[in-house]
């Protein structure tokens, strides 16, 4: 069931749901959650039932603001502090070191924690009227079955859960790929999984370099798991392949009318080969753009049933590292 987000009894209601240990399906700014209380240990689980996400692969908590960090996470490094002043509300997950008795099984049973807090009304408003039924945390992975591409749209994880579940409508996410999780817990910030918050601005924020997760088998700690890190994740049904906008032309040149059941997301409509049999999305040439639309292009092709997605290689700059991540990892 689709509420409108933006109606005070909607959030009463969704409120009310997640109290009783109901899930909900929430907007944000980056892209839908699945949410429960944070607290109740029965309603986790349930979160990792519906999607079929392992155990062990912990969720992010929301928060309605960084008041609420201290009552999950024991110690906060100053440079995280830092950090949430100036990223939220906002596109930032950051990893902490959790209290032992809060949150364990939203964390997979980690001794850390991922907190977030969102800049989006509808979660604001939902997280301030949870807090007053005293929910403190949303614990809340994007509301996509395991493995898939995550929603940006209400109507998207409606097709992806169910009619059942509660879903609060948003309308369609602004950022349009999951936040930027900085892992806080190792002595300087370590970059678990690019967004749109860039590596830049979190070094200018925070006045540290920030490292890089591969370089952290030379440090003692294990890495965390994260399945936002797994190296096939984001994927849509059909087989994605990234191509430069050469190779596609000369592709659709050579298949001419025997292309068939085929995706292409390019920056220029090729003049040649687009037959029934393909079809055409432009990609937008800001990385901010092209991270808004690329979830929904792939869903959309996905549902109009075509075999393959051939995608234009985005460009190696920093601002599109978060939209080339997610595209490696629906092209393995
Ligand atoms: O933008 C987002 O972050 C969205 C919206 C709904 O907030 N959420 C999201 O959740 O992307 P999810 O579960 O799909 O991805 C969360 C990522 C996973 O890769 C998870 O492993 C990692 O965060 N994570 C959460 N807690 C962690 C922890 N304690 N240590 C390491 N990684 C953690
Ligand atoms: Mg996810």
């Amino acid at each position: 069931m689709i509420l409108d987000g933006t109606l005070p009894q909607s959030i009463a209601q969704a409120a009310y749901a997640l109290q009783r240990g109901d899930l909900v399906g929430l907007p944000t700014e980056t892209v839908y959650g699945l949410a429960a209380d944070a607290g109740n240990e029965a309603a986790v689980a349930q979160i990792f039932a519906t999607k079929g996400r392992p155990p062990n692969h912990p969720l992010i908590v929301h928060v309605a603001s960084a008041e609420d960090v201290p009552a999950f996470a024991g110690q906060v490094p100053a440079f995280a502090q830092h950090l949430m002043a100036a990223f939220w509300p906002g596109p930032l997950t950051l990893i902490l070191p959790r209290r032992p008795c809060v949150g364990a099984a939203a964390a997979g049973g980690q001794d850390s924690i991922g907190l977030r807090c969102p800049a989006h009304p509808v979660a604001l408003a939902l997280l301030q009227a949870c807090a007053a039924h005293g929910i403190q945390g949303l614990a809340a992975p994007s509301a996509n079955l395991f493995g898939r591409v995550s929603p940006t749209t209400a109507a998207h994880v409606q097709a992806e859960l169910g009619r059942d579940l509660l879903v609060l409508d948003g309308g369609a996410c602004t950022v349009g790929i999951e936040s930027t999780i900085i892992d806080c817990t190792r002595g300087a910030p370590v970059l678990l999984r690019p967004g749109q918050i860039s590596r830049a601005q979190i070094q200018v924020a925070c006045g540290l370099a920030v490292l890089d997760k591969d370089a952290m088998h030379t440090m003692q700690a294990p890495a965390p798991r994260a399945s936002g890190t797994l190296e096939s994740h984001y994927a849509p049904r059909a087989k994605v392949r990234l191509l430069s906008a050469q190779d596609i032309l000369d592709k659709l040149q050579a298949l001419g009318p025997h292309a068939n059941n085929l995706g292409v997301w390019s920056v220029q409509r090729p003049d040649d080969g687009l037959g029934a049999g393909v079809l055409w999305r432009a990609q937008p040439t800001t990385a901010e753009q092209a991270a808004h639309d690329l979830f929904t292009v792939l869903r959309d092709l996905d549902a109009r049933g075509v075999l393959q997605i051939w995608v234009q290689q985005p460009p190696d700059t920093p601002a599109w590292e978060g939209v080339r991540d997610r595209l490696q990892r629906a092209a393995a």
